[in-house]
């Protein structure tokens, strides 16, 4: 017998989630069942308010027309729970915050010229683009502060942070696992000045053979370099702008789709310690009173558990990223904080094997995942440090090169956020979605994770490094595949 994913062990604690796009009934625990308290998956509350956060109909999730003046009727006092999330989402996918941003000509002439390197809204690149676009932009990018007088394109949340589901869904809070960041940096930052100077030599040799095809496309066709040069003439940029540095091209080059280094260039800041993170789901993060309620230390976002709340991670995003928080402040940044509370993972579209799933509660209770792992959504109760968990350990030095416990300068924390030198335990819900694991992304699945999909190799470069978490790798091939079952049924 299969039923659907998540569902509970008895009947009696199920309920009708509704059609999803598949148009298969699944069944979810219904919120404050009996064994509720104890089950670290136990389903939230819907209060996602009839906004659609998950479809294969693109232009259904982002359901622009509702959106359209909703922040202007939130600031105008309409602060019901339907306008609220309406302004929180137009935020996340349209909202710049006026942080530092990429000079707009360069990104249109990248989007419209180069179909086999970047793509129409840089989708080679994994973004998605954006259907409304007559310029051939992607979802993600927002009116960011003026370079001089040109426009410029900074991040909104959309570019990360809404990604496409195994099963076509498209899904707001899904990780971009596809989005290759790095490679959008040098196509942005390095490719013109490379182009135009000619001085490949005195750039990073990785960098250059990730835009080789584009410097190759350039160099054969003059009207192009030619428009290239028009794109760049307003800037000034052609001469003057500093590239930079080799190390950060390096960077650029190694990582993965889906990984990053926030905290380097090309955003104004810089923690001078190189550590590498996937791109998190938002599935689930829990507001203040049920962390309290769950002894939880605080939100502890970020890998590293650092940042207290999710109204803080917000903050310290448009203050870190060159925006001003005092045409920022919380009140306003409100409406995207309940959007984001409100979004959930995604039923999966599996359907599983019951045995297994059974077999895959108790295992997780028994071989103590719980132990770590039983906070809301699986997330833990506390931060780890590496030596514990094993895995790779460059993170403990993010914000905080030299650990001496004084953040870098340059960086500045919201109240309430401190540096923890550790890693904390991530909520396991979507995982079925993911491509990525572990805090860097250096494992491909969940069966790697648990050492199944033979051995995860032996990446130990600084930052890379796969190894480490070996919870559950002991365990017989049966009770892995149960293990792997429960969590992707959540
Ligand atoms: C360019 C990519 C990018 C953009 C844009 C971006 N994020 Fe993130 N986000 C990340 C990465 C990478 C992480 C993991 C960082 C870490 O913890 O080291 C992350 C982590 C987070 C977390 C922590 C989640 C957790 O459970 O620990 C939150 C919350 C978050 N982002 C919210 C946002 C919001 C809201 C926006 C828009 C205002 C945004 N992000 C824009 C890449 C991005
Ligand atoms: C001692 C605490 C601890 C135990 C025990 C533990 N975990 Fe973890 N788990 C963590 C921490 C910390 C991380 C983050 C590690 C990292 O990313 O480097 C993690 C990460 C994970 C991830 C990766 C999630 C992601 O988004 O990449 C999965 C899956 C996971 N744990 C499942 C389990 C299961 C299943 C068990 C039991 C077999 C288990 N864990 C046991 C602390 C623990």
């Amino acid at each position: 017998m299969t039923i659907a994913a998540c569902a509970a062990s008895s009947p009696d604690e199920t309920s009708r989630a509704g059609d999803l796009a598949g148009g298969q009934t699944r069944l979810r625990k219904v919120p404050g069942a009996p064994n509720a308290r104890s089950d670290p998956f136990g389903t939230p509350p819907d209060d996602a308010g009839g906004l659609l956060n998950d479809s294969t109909d693109l232009n259904g999730v982002l359901e622009r027309d509702a959106l359209e003046g909703a922040c202007e009727r939130y600031a105008a006092g309409a602060h019901d729970r339907r306008t609220t999330l309406l302004c929180g989402k137009a935020m996340f996918f349209d909202e710049g915050f006026g942080t530092t941003g990429v000079p707009k000509p360069i990104v249109t002439f990248l989007a419209q010229n180069f179909p086999d390197a970047i793509g129409k809204g840089f989708a080679k690149l994994g973004m998605i683009p954006d259907p409304r676009s007559t310029e051939s932009l992607p979802l993600g990018l927002a009116p960011g502060k003026k370079f001089g007088s040109v426009d410029t394109l900074a991040f909104s949340c959309a570019s990360c942070h809404f990604g496409r589901l195994p099963d076509g869904r498209y899904s707001v809070g899904a990780p971009n696992h596809d989005y290759a960041y790095g490679l959008q940096n040098l196509a942005l930052a390095v490719l013109p000045l490379v182009a135009l100077k000619g001085d490949a030599a005195s750039h990073d040799p990785d960098a250059i053979a990730r835009i080789q095809p584009m410097l190759d496309q350039l160099n054969r066709d003059i009207l192009l370099k030619g428009r290239l040069v028009a794109a760049l003439l307003p800037i000034g940029l052609a001469g003057t702008a500093p590239a930079f540095p080799k190390e950060a091209e390096k960077h650029y080059a190694d990582w993965k789709p889906g990984t990053m280094d926030f905290f380097i260039e090309p955003l104004p800041i810089n923690d001078h310690a190189h550590t590498v993170s996937k791109i998190s789901p938002l599935w689930g993060i829990p507001r203040k009173a049920e962390a309290d309620a769950a002894s939880m230390p605080s939100a502890m976002l970020g890998w590293t558990g650092a940042t207290a709340s999710l109204e803080n991670f917000l903050a310290s995003f448009v203050d870190l990223g060159g925006g001003d928080l005092s045409k920022w402040p919380k009140e306003r940044l409100a409406p995207l904080a309940e959007y984001i509370y409100s979004l959930q993972a995604p039923v999966p579209p599996r359907a599983v094997n019951v045995d297994a799933l059974a077999r895959g509660e108790a295992l997780f209770r028994d071989r103590g995942c719980i132990d770590c792992h039983g906070g809301p959504r699986g997330g833990g109760l506390k931060v780890y440090s590496y030596t514990e968990i094993g895995t790779d350990a460059e993170m403990a030095r993010w914000a905080d090169p030299d650990l001496d416990g004084v953040l870098q300068d340059g960086l500045r924390f919201q109240p309430g956020d401190a540096l923890t030198h550790g890693i904390k335990s991530p909520r396991l819900v979507g995982l079925w979605a993911m491509r990525l694991f572990l805090h860097n992304g250096s494992v491909d699945s969940l069966d790697e994770v648990f050492c199944s999909a033979g051995l995860r190799g032996n990446v130990s470069t600084k930052a890379f490094g796969n190894g480490g978490h070996t919870y559950g790798c002991d365990l017989s091939v049966d009770d892995r595949t149960a293990l792997v079952t429960y969590l992707n049924a959540h």
